[in-house]
Parts: structure tokens; C-alpha cells; sequence
């Protein structure tokens, strides 16, 4: 449905990266984390905007992002996190990949591959700390680092590791990942290698200052312009780039007494005005929003009545004037004075702004604004 539109502001991006650069300090790298479709905002046009501001590595989680990004002329290093699978190697060594590592076996067919081109490709050894979904056990990381010395083939570029509750200023539970990550670096070091880049801080680690010393950070959420979580004050200076737009496309008056939409959900308690929205479930819009959320129409904030149906969502209108087909309707981003955050919606529906974007961001018409390339900030 053409009505619906999701804007993307590209200066936010590139404001909320010069942002996280100013907090992460002068010296260190950042490396942007663009899976999922940059969380749902565009790969390519984030990527490059990245790109044309100065980052200096991107993340994405597989080996087909790595590739769109390298077939879009994107010259940076890139970080395959979810590392990869064993007929991969070719690709990640012809498009000059970066993989994440924790199992031998792809470091050995990585490694031949490589050599088999006369190539050395550079890999980050990725340590689970605690976090427990990915990596080598910090425990077994020096037999790891050990048994990937003699491959030739593979650099042993960078050592990195994931947070489980950085997002929540003062767990206890980061120092001790923080800690662990940092034996693991240092017996990396003993070993002669992975001294180059370094990365633990998410972006509520960059929030909370913790890992910001190692000489790399790799923010996802702050780069589209909302915290980890509610209660990061500190976020404020970022700018959420999303908005998710439609249009009116049927208004009208009905008796006290109507019930609206599926399951009879919400019956009105007066003569009412109610405005139909051609946005659904099936555009990311959550069905958890039922009878739970707000839009905006005409600057103001009104409540969505009844079931979010597949592809229609009811908004009661009464109490605005002159509602008509063709108003613009705001589900996500600012309309006047007027805002609805992602991070509004996820707590209304018991999720993570993340999601939001995602499903959002994924299953509509994006469209730019703000130049991918403008000048440096
Ligand atoms: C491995 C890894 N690093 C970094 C990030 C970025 O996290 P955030 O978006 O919370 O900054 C993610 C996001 O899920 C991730 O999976």
C-alpha cells in the first residue's frame, strides 16, 4: 500500500555516529553494527553514509550482507559476526571479509582457502564471556588462539566478545564479563597476537563508559538513534532517524455502541469518530498494539481502538477537528509538536526498540532523507 511510507534521515545517522565518536574518544575505532538490514533502516544507504563519514569497520551478522555491502563498492573492513559456514570460505576470502572465528575447522578451511589464492585473511576470534550464544569459551581461549598459530593463511586480527546487561548501568554481571574478556585479550597478547583490534563495548556499554579503553567499540542501537534500554538519560543527544508514516483513508462517525474491528475488542462508549489506517501487522505494526497504542493526526496524539488487523488499524478521532481522507498519519516519529518513539511502542507491547525498527523498517517502502555524503561534521 502506497500510503505508507518509512522515512530514514541519514544526517540522523551520521549525527548519531559523530556522536558515539565524540563518547568513545579520539583514538578509538568504531566499528558499526548494519545487521538486519541496518536494524531496519537500509543497508546500503546507512552503510554508506557510515562509510563517507569516516567509520572504520562495519558488523553484519551474515556472509550475504558482507556481500551486498562489497557489491555496493564498500571498501571498509568488514566484520561477518555469526562467523561462517564451511562453503563460505571462498567468498570471504575473494571479497577480502573479515570472520568471526570460534571453531577450528573453519579457521583451517578459511586459512587453505586463503593460502590456496596466495591471500592471508584477517579474522576476530570471538570469546563467549558470559553472554552464552556465541564463541570460544573464555576458558579455552588459549588452546584456541594456540591451535590457530600455525595457519598461515588466516591473521589473528582481533579478539572480541559480547555483553549480556551492559544495557543496564551497573550490573555487576559486565565487570565480570569485562574481566574475563580482559584475561582472554591478554593471553592473546602473550601469544603474539590480537593486538590490533579489540571490541567488547555495545552501546550501552558506551553509554555506561565501560570497554572503552581497548581501542574499539561496536554500537548498533545509538547509531539509529535510541538506547539500549529506558533510563539512559545520556542518549538524549542522539536522534531517532525513523519515521513510519500513513494516510487516512476512511473516516466516520459512529453511535455509542459500536464495536470496531475483530473480536469486538473496543466498543465505543459515545458517538465517536473513527479513522482508518491502512497500516497492519503485516508492515511491522505489532497486533500487540490493539486497544495499546497512540498515532498522531493533526499534532495530536490519538488512541489506536480495536484489533490491528493484517494490513488496517482504527484510530478514534473525536476529539480532532476536521479529520479527513488523506491526513497523514503518524505511527512512528514526530508529527508537530507531537513524538512517538520506538522505545514508546516496545514498552507498551512488552518488547525492545530494536524490534520495532526491525519489523518496522523491514516490511515497508523506505525512503532517504538527508544526504549520504554530506559534509563532515
Ligand atoms: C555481536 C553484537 N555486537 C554488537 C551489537 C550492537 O548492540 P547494540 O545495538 O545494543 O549497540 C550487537 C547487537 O545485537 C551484536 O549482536
Amino acid at each position: 500500500m502506497t500510503a505508507n511510507e518509512v522515512i530514514v534521515d541519514l544526517g540522523a545517522i551520521r549525527h548519531n555516529f559523530f556522536e558515539i565518536k565524540r563518547r568513545a574518544g579520539r583514538e578509538t575505532r568504531i566499528l558499526c553494527v548494519v545487521k538486519s538490514e541496518a536494524y531496519g533502516h537500509g543497508l546500503l544507504p546507512v552503510a554508506k553514509t557510515l562509510e563517507s563519514a569516516g567509520v572504520d569497520s562495519l558488523g553484519v551478522f551474515e556472509l550475504d550482507e558482507a556481500l551486498n555491502l562489497r557489491k555496493a563498492g564498500c571498501k571498509v573492513p568488514i566484520l561477518i559476526m555469526m562467523g561462517i559456514m564451511p562453503e563460505e570460505v571462498s567468498a570471504v576470502v575473494e571479497n577480502n571479509l573479515t570472520a568471526a572465528i570460534f571453531q577450528k575447522d573453519i579457521a583451517d578451511k578459511l586459512s587453505a582457502a586463503a593460502l590456496s589464492r596466495g591471500a592471508v585473511v584477517p579474522v576476530h576470534v570471538k570469546v563467549d564471556t558470559g553472554m552464552t550464544r556465541l564463541g570460544v569459551p573464555a576458558e579455552w581461549v588459549a588452546d584456541f588462539l594456540q591451535s590457530l598459530l600455525p595457519l598461515k593463511g588466516i591473521r589473528l586480527e582481533g579478539i572480541f566478545s559480547h555483553l549480556a546487561v551492559a544495557d543496564e548501568p551497573d550490573h555487576p554481571f559486565t565487570g565480570r564479563q569485562i574481566r574475563t574478556f580482559l584475561q582472554a585479550v591478554e593471553e592473546s597478547r602473550r601469544l603474539g597476537v590480537c593486538t590490533d583490534a579489540v571490541h567488547i563495548a555495545n552501546s550501552g556499554a558506551l553509554l555506561g563508559k565501560r570497554g572503552l579503553d581497548l581501542g574499539m567499540v561496536r554500537p548498533g542501537i545509538l547509531l539509529y538513534g535510541s538506547p539500549p534500554a529506558e533510563g539512559w538519560a545520556a542518549a538524549a543527544s542522539f536522534k531517532p532517524a525513523m519515521t513510519f508514516k500513513s494516510r487516512i483513508i476512511q473516516v466516520r462517525t459512529v453511535p455509542a455502541g459500536t464495536s470496531i474491528s475483530y473480536g469486538r475488542a473496543y466498543t465505543t462508549g459515545s458517538r465517536s469518530t473513527i479513522a482508518a489506517i491502512p497500516v497492519g501487522y503485516d508492515d511491522g505494526y505489532s497486533r500487540m498494539i490493539s486497544n495499546n497504542g497512540e498515532v498522531l493526526v493533526r499534532g495530536k496524539r490519538v488512541p489506536v481502538v480495536g484489533r490491528v488487523c493484517m494490513n488496517l488499524t482504527m484510530a478514534d478521532v473525536s476529539l480532532l477537528e476536521a479529520v479527513s481522507v488523506g491526513d497523514e498519519v503518524v505511527l512512528l516519529g514526530t508529527q508537530g509538536k507531537e513524538r512517538i518513539t520506538a522505545e514508546e511502542i516496545a514498552k507498551r507491547i512488552g518488547t525492545i526498540s530494536y524490534e520495532i525498527y526491525c519489523s518496522i523498517g523491514k516490511s515497508n517502502l523506505r525512503t532517504y532523507i538527508g544526504s549520504q555524503d554530506a559534509a563532515r561534521e
